[in-house]
Parts: C-alpha cells; structure tokens; sequence
C-alpha cells in the first residue's frame, strides 16, 4: 500500500470514468488537478458533494484546476446515479468519476483506511500542482461532508504561495493581507512588497495581498 505525502510525485494512473478511460496525467495537462474519493454510489453525503462539485466546476476552472471524482462502484452505477445527482442537486455532472470497482486508483492513492472501514473510501481530496506534485491531503470520514468553499479558498493560498514569497494566516480569505515568509528578513521584504510590509514582531510580518491591484 503506498503512503503519499506533500510533496510527493502523484501517482499516474488510467482509469475507466464516467467520460470513458481516462489517463490522469493527460487530463490534468499543464494545469492543477483536484482528484477526491466518495465512499459509495447512492449515498446521501456523497450525493450532496457530487452536485456542489458540479456547482463549483465554474470557480475551479477560473483557477485553472480540473476536477476528478472517485467511487468504487462500476461506470454503469454511475450513470444511474448521475442521474439522481442532476436530479436532486439540480445540477449537472460536469467532470469524470473514476469507476473504481478494483480498487486500483483507491489503493494508489491510499483512500481506503481499514479501520475506519474495510471496503469503503475515506473522504480523501490531493491537489496536485502543474509539476505533478502534491500540494495538499485532506482526509475526512465517510460521516461529514466537505467543505468546497474550502478547497477553493486553499487552491487560493497554495497558487499564492507558489508564485510569491508569502505564507496566508488563519481563515485567510483571497485578497486579504498576507505574511511575509519567515525566511526573507525584513529589510528585503521591504524591498520586495512595495506595498509595504507592517512588522508585528520580527517573525510575524504582514503584506497585502500581491496580487490584488
Ligand atoms: C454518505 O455519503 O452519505 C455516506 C457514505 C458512507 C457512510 C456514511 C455516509
């Protein structure tokens, strides 16, 4: 079984989907990929993040980040159950579940936590950057739902922070102030934010937002 941590290459894989076979690393491209796993077709939870997900494609392609869904039931299942997610969400599926019935891409992946439950996927979500690595892993149980206002907002962070040298406090939300890295001393954050940088303590330096004109 593998254990994947931040930072890691993200395992390649193809898969059948609801939109056919998929190869993972050509359908991300050069962009950002978020790939999350849904315990079982016909569920409750996982009905209600399907049809958000679908609401929130909009938002996850301004940031260039394409969507993968998994559930380890066949790709007819899936059709059916699409079917309802439109249907009760009052949405349309618009990315591709992962037909996981081998378990392949789960046991990639490590989705499957055995003493949480033996055949079922966690809730697990990987952001995987344009380099194919993995920028973040969150786990949540089969029981609560996540939070998409969430993944974006840390899609948010982690575009920030690849291209400037900054980190985002607690509850951060896009376009708030921002701390300055704790490797770059303050003299040459001065320099670098020309928008000035307020010193609260000698570690703890805050910016505005650099890309908010
Ligand atoms: C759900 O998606 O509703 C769910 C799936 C497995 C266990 C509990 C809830």
């Amino acid at each position: 079984m593998a254990t994947i941590r931040l930072g890691d290459t993200a395992p390649d894989f193809t898969a059948e989907t609801s939109q056919g076979t998929l190869n993972f690393y050509e359908y991300l491209g050069e962009g950002w990929g978020i790939l999350f796993s849904h315990p079982a077709d016909f569920t409750p939870v996982c009905t209600t993040e399907l049809g958000t997900a679908a609401k929130f494609k909009g938002e996850f392609d301004k940031r260039n980040v394409k969507m993968m869904a998994l559930s380890v039931d066949g790709a007819a299942s899936h059709a059916e159950w699409i079917k309802d997610i439109n249907e009760t969400q009052n949405t349309q599926i618009n990315f591709p579940i992962i037909a996981d019935e081998d378990r392949k891409v789960s046991d990639l992946y490590d989705m499957i936590h055995p003493n949480a439950d033996d055949t079922l996927t966690v809730r697990s979500v990987f952001i995987v950057g344009p380099d194919k690595k993995i920028k973040l892993i969150l786990t949540y149980p089969a029981s609560t739902g996540r939070n998409f206002y969430e993944l974006l907002r840390v899609v948010d962070s982690l575009q920030l922070t690849a291209y400037h040298k900054v980190a985002t406090p607690a509850n951060w939300e896009s376009g708030e102030k921002v701390v300055v890295s704790p490797a770059i001393p303050t003299i040459e954050a001065r320099e670098m934010f020309s928008k000035g940088v307020e010193e609260v303590k000698p570690y703890l330096r805050l910016t505005p937002d650099p890309t908010v004109s």
